[in-house]
């Protein structure tokens, strides 16, 4: 509990174009939570490393998901937007929690296994020890709610165990973290353009099923024209009509409109021009992002100073937590 409010800590990876997934399903719902939870918002710049980067793109990656977070709504002031780098107890803490995590536990993250077979060229410690990080992230903030997607519930099962576990030892030091379920479930689920069995990712090698939050207009009309969808010719959703039915999503999403809606709005007309409708309402989103992105991008000085300021904010309650571990397990303390 921070002043009557309940905790909320999530972030995202610095890497990667976000995509109109990650918008649509995750930074669109997180917008108004302040109003509930004292909010944290990391970039997790330092679990980005366990691919390697490059030091001149990443620098400007990390920074621009900063921006965009602000750009997309979240109120700097009324939530703590910062870099998880620039606050040490993240590092700190994480190496403390992995002499509490067993090697056999983190053996059985699928994450894991699936980005060592990926990069099986590469199978740094740091992606093993990747959940322990994680965890720190969570318990240094000691909170309540964690929203994730599906991909990330077995690391939010992991930071609850070695909170628990911790706990039992030392006594009630950490919060145990619950998944956030938002109160529309979990913000729509949108699917690639070209494979709608699949999530949209931004990390998809075909281009054409993910829509960037900086493509501009003429691509994403391109490629919602290349859109898959099926050989009759009936705008409905229905699970025998996967990728109609990401449109509609999208669509409502987009529009704030409920499926049974956007069903009615589209009843008789053909997926050329329902297409089109997609692409423009995915277009009225992202249009008035880009322009307030490209405008914060300049005021070089507005977001030094968010920066500095939410760096300092995170580190005091982060610091509160790793104070209390380091006493409840006998590290010295420092001559004062
Ligand atoms: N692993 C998360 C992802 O890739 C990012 C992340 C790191 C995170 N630390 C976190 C999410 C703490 C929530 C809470 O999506």
């Amino acid at each position: 509990m921070i002043d009557d409010k309940k905790v909320l800590y999530s972030g995202m990876q610095a890497t990667g174009n976000l995509t109109l997934g990650n918008y649509l399903g995750a930074l669109k719902n997180w917008l108004t939570l302040n109003e509930e939870y004292e909010c944290f918002w990391g970039v997790m710049d330092l679990h980005s490393l366990t691919v390697r980067q490059v030091p001149a793109d990443f620098r400007k990656k990390a920074r621009n998901l900063l921006t965009l977070y602000i750009a997309a709504g979240l109120d700097p002031v009324k939530n703590c937007i910062y870099f998880q780098s620039h606050v040490p107890a993240h590092a700190e803490l994480s190496w403390l929690l992995s002499c509490f995590t067993y090697v056999g536990e983190l053996n059985r993250m699928t994450q894991y296994k699936e980005k060592a077979a990926k990069h099986a060229d590469n199978v740094n410690a740091g992606l093993f020890t990747y959940p322990v990080l994680m965890a720190a992230d969570i318990l240094l903030y000691q909170a309540d709610f964690v929203p994730v997607g599906k991909d990330q519930k077995q690391h939010l099962e992991i930071t609850r165990d070695i909170a628990e576990r911790f706990n039992n030892i030392y006594g009630d030091v950490f919060t145990i973290p619950e998944p956030y379920i938002g109160k529309e479930e979990e913000g729509a689920k949108i699917m690639s353009l070209q494979d709608p069995e699949k999530k949209m990712s931004k990390s998809d090698e075909n281009v054409n099923g993910s829509i960037f939050l900086m493509d501009d207009r003429d691509t994403i009309v391109r490629k919602f024209k290349r859109a898959v969808t099926d050989s009759d010719a009936e705008v409905r959703y229905g699970e025998d009509k996967p990728g109609v039915s990401n449109l509609l999503t999208i669509y409502g999403s987009c529009t704030n409109k409920s499926i049974q809606e956007a069903e009615k709005e589209f009843d008789g007309v053909g997926y050329g021009d329902f297409k089109m409708a997609v692409a423009e309402a995915v277009i009225s989103v992202l249009g008035p992002l880009q322009e307030e992105f490209a405008r914060l991008q300049k005021e070089k000085s507005f977001i030094d100073g968010i920066i500095k300021e939410n760096d300092e904010k995170a580190a005091y309650f982060a610091n509160k937590t790793l104070r209390k571990v380091k006493k409840k397990l006998g590290l010295t303390e420092k001559p004062r």
